[in-house]
């Protein structure tokens, strides 16, 4: 099947990669010529494992290709993707839709015979209605369906996620879309993953509700987590006790500094605005998004409170800043608010991130960086682990602590148990959990 995706952005890219790789022809088309021309050369602008191989072997095989002319390859597409960016609209938290509707406003004018029309980017409730309105209108002649299949990629894990997804959601309001959708995932569908038909408007809606509610499920560990401290419980063990009823689910229990990513602070802004315009208020999520900004500030307290309530003219040493580990991306990550509270406060940061190093330095002034975690260590008067990439689980303590002024450690991500950095000598603090570790865990251990 002939495939057009428009955006070749994240979203797009992944999309276009996986699709070329079940076998379809691809064609992902952007505006930005440099990025294209990138692409051509087989530069892929994004960080994400797997991605820049599978996009050569796909190039190779002649199945995917890159373009700047959506009019020369729309006309013989038979599904065109729309996957450009929804940014939060500055100032409201609604998304803004114009790179969408300018889109459909182009596509109106290419298409030739019946198109079906695929709305990827999240967009909210609606939208699909008035991307069908705009074709309709730009060009009366126009045959075209209009479908919305939100993604569910996370990052660091999109290509798994997109060739083995939970399910594939697919709204539909005309029924020709239906064959067209099903030859798209055919591969997957062979595979038994469930492809789920909705309208249009359920679709929209499924995308939100759900990453609306694996913000609020972090958001309810995290609560849980201060919680804990207050009261000398241990998250982990609660996350895991709660967890393993098969209602709750472990995953999505981790409690830390708070969300980030590109996703769940947008979404959720913009399903509040959506409950505000329809009049079905989404008070959970409001709350969600309160407590989810503030968290991330109050890590930075924390941090002061590990160095003895106060920073000033101190050296904090940071690991990791992206918002998660295997991706570069620092949009809305905990870092930017952890290491500004403390700057504002007098401390000097020097920060290590295997991928994130380039972004941060255009997001956060002031701040310098290392080469690697021993590096960050250097006369620094507390390290704080921000983001759990795989070198910093098992770092060599000793050497650690060999480096630095005064061995403190601030595990924001419950990598490390206190028993075996108390055994190196460093005063060691983490989310949730008691300074002498869980009594009962040792109950747990020889059971
Ligand atoms: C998310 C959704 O998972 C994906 O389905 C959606 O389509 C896009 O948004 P992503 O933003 O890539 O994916 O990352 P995810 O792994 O979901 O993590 C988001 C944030 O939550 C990160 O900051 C992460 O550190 C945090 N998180 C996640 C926790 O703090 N605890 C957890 O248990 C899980």
């Amino acid at each position: 099947m002939k495939i057009a995706i428009v955006g070749a952005g994240y979203v797009g890219l992944v999309t276009g990669v996986c699709l070329a790789d079940f076998g379809h022809d691809v064609v992902c088309i952007d505006k930005d010529q440099r990025k294209i021309d990138a692409l051509e050369r087989g530069e892929i602008p994004i960080y994400e494992p797997g991605l820049t191989e599978l996009v050569k072997s796909n190039v190779a095989s002649g199945r995917l290709s890159f373009s700047t002319e959506l009019k020369s390859v729309v006309p013989d597409a038979e599904a065109v993707f729309i996957a450009v960016g929804t940014p939060s609209r500055r100032g409201d938290g609604h998304a803004d839709l114009s790179y969408v509707y300018a889109v459909a406003r182009e596509v109106a004018t290419s298409v030739k015979g019946f198109t079906v029309v695929i709305t990827k980017s999240t967009v909210p409730v609606g939208t699909g209605d008035e991307v069908a309105h705009i074709i309709a209108t730009t060009n009366p002649n126009a045959d075209v369906a209009v479908v919305s299949n939100p993604e569910f990629l996370r990052e660091g894990a999109a290509i798994d996620d997109f060739k083995r997804p939970d399910r594939i959601v697919v709204g539909i309001e005309d029924e020709r879309a239906r064959p067209v959708m099903t030859e798209v995932y055919r591969p997957l569908y062979l595979n038994q993953a469930p492809l789920m038909f909705t309208g249009r408007r359920t679709a929209e809606l499924i995308k939100y509700a759900a990453n609306a509610f694996l913000a609020m499920k972090i958001t309810f560990i995290n609560e849980i987590a201060d919680l804990c401290e207050a009261t000398g419980a241990d998250v982990q063990q609660v996350a895991r006790g709660m967890g393993l009823d098969n209602r709750i689910g472990t995953k999505f229990l981790n409690a830390g500094p708070g969300y980030g990513g590109s996703c769940f602070p947008k979404d959720t802004l913009a399903m509040v605005k959506i409950g505000q315009d329809f009049e079905s208020p989404m008070r959970l999520v409001e709350t969600t998004v309160a407590i989810n900004d503030q968290r991330k500030r109050a890590m930075s307290r924390k941090v002061i409170a590990a160095c003895g309530g106060d920073v000033r003219g101190k050296t904090i040493g940071v690991l990791g800043l992206t918002f998660k580990p295997n991706t570069d991306d620092m949009r809305e990550a905990p870092s930017i608010d952890i290491i500004q509270g403390l700057i504002d406060r007098g401390a000097r940061v020097v920060a290590y991130d295997p991928q994130g190093m380039g972004a941060a330095r255009e997001l956060i002034g002031n701040i310098e960086f290392g080469t690697n975690a021993y590096d960050v260590a250097v006369g620094a008067d507390a390290l704080v682990l921000i983001t759990e990439w795989n070198e910093f689980r098992s770092l060599d303590l000793d050497r650690l602590k060999g480096v630095m002024k005064s061995a403190v450690l601030v595990d924001l991500r419950n990598v490390y148990r206190h028993d075996e950095v108390a055994k190196h000598g460093f005063e060691y603090s983490s989310i949730g959990r008691p300074a002498g570790g869980a009594p009962d865990s040792a109950a747990e251990a020889a059971e």
